[in-house]
């Protein structure tokens, strides 16, 4: 049985990083799992800082960008994690069997904590704890992710596993699901990877005339030729990637047809490519939008669904540490 879980956090707008290196995976294994839960992870996103002001519609415009990346209500669970209390309560009781020299090693605590001023909070570091339990409270095996989450999917086997070996054979093993692609950078900075912060990504929901300005103004690489070398012209290698992979093009098709061709006359047509990919997602995030009804019901229904899974695993977990009275 596969059984798919993924999740991303509502700290801002989905961009083409997150389609390309974690959603366009969902959406292609939700029709061949056995089961597929997709979650805003809202209690995740509050490790950082964020505006409770704000941060409802953050989370509602999460859900419209997933519905409108096709993830289908009638194939797989969309839930915001908040609304499904058993995440938590799995998490805390992992936190009791996981060492903190398993956490404070991570190369994503270490990122978040320089960029947190060095504020030091717990949640900081039981960030990825808690996403074991997002994984393991539906006994989930399959994890669409990009690559930057690997070392999460290491550590929830390992908390499996410690789980098994004290309380009993639980938890199977879990694997990642990595896509071509799986890393898309910045297009101001290529050392850095596309992120929801700052203006160097290209947003899901951004304009055509956006968009296109955002392209041309994209780092570019030294010489003048259009050719895919992540060493020597990591900046045009990044745009290549992102014209394959919305074109369908090949790699090497695309430097033939740019061959004697300017960085500008490519930029030009990349963000053709882009407007065009991005146009059909938007069509359907406004007719969703437009629709609040639904969208609720459809959160409301895969929870419901989701709690009544998650009760399942938890009890079992309980029984196995005689905690069931
Ligand atoms: P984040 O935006 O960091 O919350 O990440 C959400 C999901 O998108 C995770 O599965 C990430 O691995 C993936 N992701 C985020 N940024 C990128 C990127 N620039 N390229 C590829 N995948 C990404
Ligand atoms: N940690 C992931 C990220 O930062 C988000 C996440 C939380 C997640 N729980 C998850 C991803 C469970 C996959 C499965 O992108």
């Amino acid at each position: 049985m596969t059984k798919v879980f993924s999740g991303i956090r509502p700290s801002g707008k989905l961009h083409l990083g997150n389609y390309l290196g974690a959603i366009k995976n969902w959406i292609e294994l939700q029709n061949e799992a056995d089961k597929a839960i997709f979650a805003v992870v809202d209690y995740h996103g509050i490790t950082t800082p964020f505006d409770p002001k704000t941060y409802p519609q953050q989370v509602a415009d999460t859900v419209l960008d997933y519905l409108a990346a096709g993830v289908n209500p009638d194939k797989a669970l969309l839930i915001r994690q908040s609304k499904v209390p058993q995440h938590t309560e799995l998490a805390w009781i992992f936190n009791t069997i996981t060492p903190v020299s398993w956490l404070d090693r991570l190369p994503t605590y270490k990122e978040q904590l320089e960029k947190s001023s060095k504020y030091n909070h717990m949640g900081l570091l039981d960030y990825p704890v808690l996403m074991a339990a997002d994984i393991l409270v539906y006994k989930s095996n399959l994890v669409p992710v990009g690559e930057d989450q690997m070392p999460h999917i290491d550590l929830t086997n390992e908390i499996a596993k410690k789980f098994n070996s004290m309380f009993g054979e639980t938890f199977e093993p879990v694997k990642a699901k990595l896509t071509e692609g799986a890393r898309i950078m910045s297009l101001q900075d290529t050392s850095k990877k596309m992120s929801k912060t700052g203006d160097e990504g290209i947003a899901l929901s951004d304009d055509p005339d956006t968009i296109r300005a955002k392209i041309k103004k994209a780092v570019t690489d030294s010489g003048k030729d259009i050719l895919f070398n992540e060493d020597t012209k990591p900046a045009i290698s990044n745009l290549i990637t992102i014209y394959h992979l919305l074109s369908v093009k090949e790699i090497k098709n695309i430097e033939a047809m740019y061959e004697n061709k300017s960085y500008s006359e490519f930029k030009n047509d990349l963000a053709e490519v882009v407007v065009d990919f991005l146009k059909p997602f938007q069509e359907k995030r406004r007719k969703f939008e437009d629709d609040p009804k639904t969208v609720l019901n459809i959160l409301e229904k895969s929870e419901d669904k989701a709690r009544e899974l998650a009760s399942k695993t938890l009890e079992e977990v309980k029984e196995k540490m005689g905690l069931n009275y």
